[in-house]
């Protein structure tokens, strides 16, 4: 396989060094790599499969001055809007884990599992969806497939790293009896009903991310979907609850059949022995859990599911490295 040429934009932060492990641990082949990250951290050293690497001040020229194939992004939506088609232009295929391009009707928006076919479609960039949305819509697509889904009702119940290093600290601290530096209240002890900002329906920009972005990798325009999105005072790994409503019947055994045939799904429904998706056990894993999977008796046709996944590994950097691994093997 040819080699490539690859730069992580952003590789000081959350994702950026979960990316490198990631990368590290799919082997990816790859010929000469680039670090780069602001002016803050330029100078500074990271290792990268057993090499150092200096971090390198990301500019506009930086994507001329270095020939990269394939560029993952994660530092921010400033940045990805300014970059981003700067590197496109340059020949580079961008993967943005940002939410800038996500909606872009000429940017492809994949999760691998369920529509890695529109990577063929993109234009130089290709954008990672939202955490919270790749794990629900791993879950969603296998039931879709086979049963309609009519409607969906999301609650999530999201960790602190989602919120990048400052995220993580404001918990850690926030234990410490110290307050807050990135939300708004103190997250120790509490749930916070505030992903991101408010908009003027009254939704959080986290849900309505997760309402549009799934309506666009499932193709499914006109599916009905509400969402509640929490902060909770977990480290790492998003939890949620996501009841359906399918227009069509199931037997409950046969979806369950259905979600355990499906890629990068493992089922974790055990009740009598307290086994289901939990955040620490998720932890550190690069699939999705689904338990507590029970029929909604209020409908005529409809499922609760708990879904667990690591938000920094298969709601970012795992994503994103599954995305290069198909262009790579694809392209
Ligand atoms: P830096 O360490 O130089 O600030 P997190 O979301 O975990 O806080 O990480 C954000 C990442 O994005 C960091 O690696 C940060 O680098 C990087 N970053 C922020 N702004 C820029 C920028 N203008 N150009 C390049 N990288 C940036």
């Amino acid at each position: 396989m040819e080699k490539i040429n690859l730069a992580v934009v952003g590789v000081t932060g959350m994702v950026g060094r979960t990316f490198l492990k990631v990368l590290e641990e799919r082997n990816l082949p790859i010929e000469n790599f680039y670090a780069f990250a602001s002016a803050r951290s330029a100078g500074s050293e990271i290792t990268f499969n057993g090499k150092n690497y200096t971090v390198i001040e990301l500019t506009e020229t930086s994507f001329d001055e270095h020939k990269i194939d394939i560029a993952l992004f994660s530092a921010g939506g400033g940045t990805s809007l300014k970059f981003a088609p700067l590197a496109a232009k340059s020949g580079c295929i961008v993967i943005d884990n940002s939410s800038a391009w996500r909606m872009d009707e000429n940017t492809p928006l994949v999760v691998p599992e369920v529509n890695a076919e529109d990577i063929r479609n993109h234009n130089g960039i290709i954008a990672n969806p939202n955490c919270s949305t790749i794990q629900a819509v791993v879950a969603l697509n296998p039931l879709h497939q086979a049963y309609d889904i009519k409607r969906v009702v999301y609650t999530t119940f999201q960790a602190v790293s989602g919120a990048g290093m400052n995220g993580y600290t404001d918990l850690e601290e926030g234990l410490k009896g110290n307050s807050p530096k990135k939300f708004p209240h103190q997250i120790a002890g509490n749930c916070l009903p505030h992903i991101d900002v408010f908009l003027e329906n009254g939704y959080t920009k986290e849900e309505e991310k997760m309402i549009a972005e799934t309506r666009k990798i499932m193709h499914a325009p006109e599916l009905k979907i509400t969402a509640t999105a929490v902060r909770v005072p977990v480290f790492n790994s998003h939890s949620e609850s996501i009841n359906v409503e399918f227009n069509k019947n199931f037997e409950l055994e046969e979806l369950v059949k259905n979600l355990e045939a499906a890629d990068g799904l493992i089922i974790q429904d055990d009740v009598n022995n307290n086994i289901y998706p939990l955040a620490l056990n998720a932890s550190g894993k690069d699939e999705v859990f689904v338990g507590r999977i029970r029929r909604d008796e209020s409908v005529e046709s409809g499922v609760n599911l708990w879904v667990v996944a690591d938000n920094i590994r298969k709601g970012a950097a795992t994503n994103a490295v599954q995305i290069a691994q198909w262009i790579i093997e694809n392209l």
